[in-house]
């Protein structure tokens, strides 16, 4: 199978092309505008598997280019990771963001019908259940009020692409929902790339340990949950890489009576940020300094995933412990610096 990864040189599209490798996939292709990310990630993967992607330098808004690739690249499956992801610089320019990360999608499908390429996989993020009444989530819950551009747009994909199974009933797709990836390659070589100044938890952490950042704050200690600090389910970047495997195995299940399905991709267990704080003191060895601060607009209370689906369906259950999301984390910001 040739196997298209949008994205290829980010984090996750990376790890992903490793895991691909490593379970028998021969001939992956990449499509990276290098918006986020660098083309020096695939030597990195040629080190790790001894393998690279055949990569293309492409922006996938660009529908002419797109099309130029498909023409003389016969791809049988597409995993697209391609898109913006920073939350509020989505708020600052949601029309970059709406543009780019629905253009990209919708020239993705022209191309899928215009050279017969039968599946895709996309990635979402459990940011389409917004803030949820019921908890764990699971793939009926439905959609919320999207927090921010960048959610929006995660929700539309889903939709583009459950509308598009409708009546392309001889394609399929899958949205894999992913809840809160961390962690790195145990290599140290491939990891998150941190040039954008970065808004979630574990890449604050551990600047902040290798004093690139004085503090963290804790948005929020009067939340309903034990220690009053907001929860999160963290998921190791290496188990949601071999999710996409798994997927692309079912993918062939599905038919043409049901060419759609949708998959939460979590641990089931949510961890508090405080209890992420010390956890990583104590990993690390390393003192954090963090002040607590008031509650950050759009945060979301509590949200963690019910896996039972992906677990039962797909046949796939993250394996990695917190401990090896945090020590990869650590192990990879030491190695940004060496
Ligand atoms: N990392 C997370 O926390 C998280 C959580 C849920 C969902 N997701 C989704 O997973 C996917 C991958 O995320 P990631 O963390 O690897 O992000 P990333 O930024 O590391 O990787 C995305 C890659 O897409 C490329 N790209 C963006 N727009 C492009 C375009 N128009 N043409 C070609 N390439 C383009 C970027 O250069 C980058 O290499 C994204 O769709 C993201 O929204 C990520």
């Amino acid at each position: 199978m040739n196997i298209l990864v949008t994205g290829g040189a980010g984090y996750i599209g990376s790890h992903t092309i490793i895991e691909l490798f490593e379970q028998g996939y021969t001939r992956i292709f990449s499509i990276d505008n290098y918006l986020n990310s660098k083309e020096s990630n695939y030597e990195k993967i040629e080190k790790i598997t001894g393998k690279t992607p055949e990569y293309n330098n492409i922006d996938l808004t660009d529908l002419e280019s797109t099309r130029a690739f498909f023409k003389v690249n016969k791809i049988d499956a597409i995993i697209h990771f391609a898109a913006l992801k920073s939350v509020p610089e989505s708020v600052e320019n949601s029309e970059v963001y709406y543009r780019n990360n629905t253009l990209t999608l919708l020239n993705l499908l022209s191309c899928m019908k215009e050279f017969d390429v039968k599946h895709i996989i996309f990635s979402s993020s459990c940011s389409v259940y917004g803030n949820p009444d019921q908890l764990p989530v699971n793939e009926s819950t439905p959609f919320g009020v999207a927090e921010s551009p960048y959610a929006s747009t995660k929700q539309m994909g889903e939709t583009i692409l459950k509308d598009f199974c409708k009546t392309n009933v001889n394609f399929t797709a899958i949205s894999l929902r992913y809840f809160n990836p961390v962690g790195a390659h145990s290599s140290g070589l491939i990891g998150e790339n941190f040039s954008r100044r970065p808004n979630n938890l574990i890449p604050i952490i551990t600047q902040t340990a290798a004093k690139i950042r004085e503090k963290i704050t804790v948005f929020g200690t009067d939340y309903n949950t034990d220690d009053g600090s907001c929860i999160r389910d963290y998921i190791h970047v290496i188990d949601i890489a071999k999710a996409h495997v798994k997927a692309l195995d079912y993918q062939k299940q599905l038919n043409t009576t049901n060419n759609y399905d949708v998959f939460n991709l979590g641990t089931g267990r949510g961890t508090s940020v405080l209890e992420i704080i010390h956890s990583f003191e104590e990993i690390s060895g390393k003192k954090l300094n963090y002040t607590l601060g008031d509650r950050r607009a759009g945060d979301v209370e509590t949200i963690y995933s019910d896996n039972a689906k992906a677990s039962s369906t797909l046949k796939w259950n993250a394996s990695l412990s917190l401990e090896e999301m945090l020590k990869s984390a650590w192990k990879w910001q030491q190695s940004m610096e060496a």
